[in-house]
């Protein structure tokens, strides 16, 4: 934002914030509905009426869509009345990032960030009341409702699958044989890994219910016989990490917790680790992105984790997260901005 906005401008910015979620619900009505997609398909331009009837739909409910449109810049009006896609309209119906983000913001985050205020106020994720009973989202992961498990996992897979290809390059330089991935999840990395190096043992370390949904997946991959598993509470400071991993790797895991929840996992890694141990974090660092995009995108998720993951959480700074990994007793021996279509940064530590 420039310093020299006028105050009539600084009013608009606030007004739209103000108007923010009815236009968020409009904008996922013209993509659901289909109205952006069929401007999209007619690069002349379409008018409203035509919509309309294509779409089975009263010219009305297509009329204030579009004046919503017209006013958020996705769409543009010709003096003939014909509609076309501007360029955010075009981002808007067809970029993958730009529909995962919807889909995630509307279907895992949207009610319940309602209860931000009451959030902060108790240090709870409260917004996860409009699931279920649980303490923080990934008691409860399994059970989510369909449409936003489904949400969830393509907002949380999009990301890492991206990171995955330079990531692998670089922790299998020194060839690791056992493989520790804490917060495996569904096994992504696992197979990932079995994939790139046919030796690699790995061990997914999660809590019961993702280890359950890890084991069905290694499974039906055939790799039972490279994946072993620990369910575990890495909160829970009685319940040890196991020696003897070569590799000890944490992907999007360390932002699912406090600072104080941070310091307490990395002295259990500190612990299993020895002097050969390489301990791995993956991390999208709001402050080391190339794009204000991601910057901003990354701050908004720290919301999510605030009103449904875990009410303690967010996304860190490369210069908090280094802090904590040194007040931990490891050095960082390596920070890697990865390449590619990826918003991480891996660092690479030891113990000291
Ligand atoms: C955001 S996901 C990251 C998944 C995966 N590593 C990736 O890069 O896509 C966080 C994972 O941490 C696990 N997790 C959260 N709290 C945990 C805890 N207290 N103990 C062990 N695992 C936990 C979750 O179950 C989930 O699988």
């Amino acid at each position: 934002m420039q310093p020299s906005i006028s105050a009539i401008e600084a009013k608009f910015e606030a007004q739209k914030l103000a108007f923010g979620p009815i236009y968020f619900q409009a904008i996922v009505a013209l993509r659901e509905l289909k109205i952006l997609e069929t401007i999209a398909a007619n690069r002349k331009g379409i008018k409203l009426e035509t919509i309309a009837s294509t779409l089975n739909l009263t010219v009305y409910g297509v009329g204030v869509l579009l004046d919503a449109a017209k006013n958020a810049d996705l769409i543009h009006i010709d003096e003939n009345d014909c509609i076309t896609l501007t360029k955010i309209g075009f981002f808007i119906n067809s970029d993958k990032m730009t529909e995962i983000n919807i889909n995630f913001v509307n279907d895992v985050c949207y009610e319940g960030s309602k209860y931000i205020t009451d959030c902060i106020k108790n240090n709870k994720p409260e917004g996860l009341k409009v699931f279920g009973e649980w303490d923080t989202v990934y008691e409860g992961l399994s059970q989510l409702p369909e449409k936003v498990k489904d949400s969830w996992f393509k907002f949380d897979h999009y990301y890492s699958d991206d990171a995955f290809p330079y990531a692998l390059e670089l922790v299998f330089q020194d060839a690791p044989k056992y493989l520790f991935d804490i917060g495996g999840n569904t096994g992504k990395w696992a197979k990932a890994c079995c994939a790139f190096n046919k030796d690699v043992q790995v061990k997914i370390l999660d809590l019961p219910s993702q280890i359950e949904m890890a084991k069905k997946n290694m499974e039906a991959n055939g790799l039972l016989n490279r994946v072993d598993f620990h369910q575990t509470d890495m909160l829970d400071k009685f319940q040890k990490i196991p020696m003897g991993a070569d590799v000890i790797w944490m992907s999007q895991f360390l932002d699912c917790f406090s600072a104080a929840e941070i310091e307490l996992i990395l002295s259990k890694v500190h612990e299993a680790s020895s002097d050969a141990t390489k301990v791995y974090i993956l991390e999208t660092f709001h402050d080391n992105q190339k794009f204000p995009a991601a910057a901003y995108s990354l701050t908004g998720t720290s919301l999510y984790f605030t009103a449904i993951a875990n009410g303690n959480s967010k996304m860190y700074s490369l210069k908090e997260m280094e802090l904590l990994v040194k007040k931990s007793g490891f050095k960082i021996v390596k920070t890697d901005a990865l390449i590619g279509n990826s918003y991480h940064t891996l660092l690479t530590c030891k113990k000291i």
